[in-house]
């Protein structure tokens, strides 16, 4: 399986940290963020990743990261994404990268206590369509909201006012090849983007979507309090240590 992390984006609620520089390059505790889902990847045993990214400074994601060997990677791929479409826009990015294989998606300001090791393992066992990760929240009306049935995922609903479930869909998606055809057909949402949520629902629709469960906390980045969240729980929690 390869990995794909979605590092664009013009991080407009993070304004005016983001105003020169990018979201995903701006410190959470003694890292850049981008660190963090690239490390996450390395450990489910992910070695080809393209970094999908654009907006402020993207050519410092070169600089800093090189050629990924203090990552163990033999190299890092870059992808370069023209203005703002939404996540699934940027993943679209990806298909020559993936060629056909099974993608680990990672939204660049997504981070994690521990790792997606049997997660990964399980969905290369899967015979193909996608897999995603939930963890209770208290705020799920701030994210994808999946509802649960007979040990199934029958809906995800973006952003709801009035949440079914507690349970957000985080970050991290696992897809087979076909994710690139759904992509092709989505129209987009009232906010004017390709939803990486109308994706997962075509799959649910087709029954191919299996979940799990996520252990250790996690949270994303990409709001002042989210940030500083993620900066507390990394200083406190230890995200990314080699043994988590
Ligand atoms: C995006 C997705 C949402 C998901 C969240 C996870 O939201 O649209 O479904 O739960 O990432 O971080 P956004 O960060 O674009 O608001």
């Amino acid at each position: 399986m390869k990995g794909v992390i979605l590092a664009g984006g013009l991080g407009s609620r993070l304004h005016p940290l983001t105003k020169v520089t990018n979201k995903h390059l701006l410190p959470v505790y003694d890292k850049p963020m981008i660190y963090y889902p690239i490390e996450c990847l390395v450990k489910a045993g992910i070695e080809e990743i393209l970094i999908v990214t654009g907006g402020n400074s993207a050519g410092d994601f070169l600089r800093l990261l090189e050629n990924g060997t203090d990552f163990g990677l033999k190299r890092i791929h870059y992808a370069y994404q023209r203005g703002e479409g939404g996540i699934a826009a940027a993943l679209k990015l990806a298909e020559d990268f993936a060629a056909g294989e099974k993608i680990c998606v990672v939204l660049g300001d997504n981070l994690i206590e521990k790792n997606i090791r049997k997660a990964a393992k399980d969905f290369e066992a899967q015979e193909g369509g996608a897999k995603i990760l939930l963890k209770e929240v208290e705020d799920p009306d701030r994210f994808g909201v999946a509802t649960i049935q007979d040990g199934k995922v029958i809906e995800i609903e973006e952003k709801p006012k009035a949440p079914k479930t507690n349970l957000a869909v985080i970050g991290i998606y696992m897809y087979d090849s076909q994710v690139f055809q759904f992509i092709r057909e989505l129209k987009p949402s009232a906010r004017g983007e390709l939803e990486i949520t109308d994706v997962n629902n075509a799959y649910i629709r087709q029954g191919a979507m299996s979940y799990e469960v996520l252990d250790g906390w996690w949270t994303d980045a990409g709001t002042f309090d989210s940030l500083l969240r993620a900066n507390e729980m990394v200083a406190g929690g230890g995200a990314n240590k080699m043994d988590a």
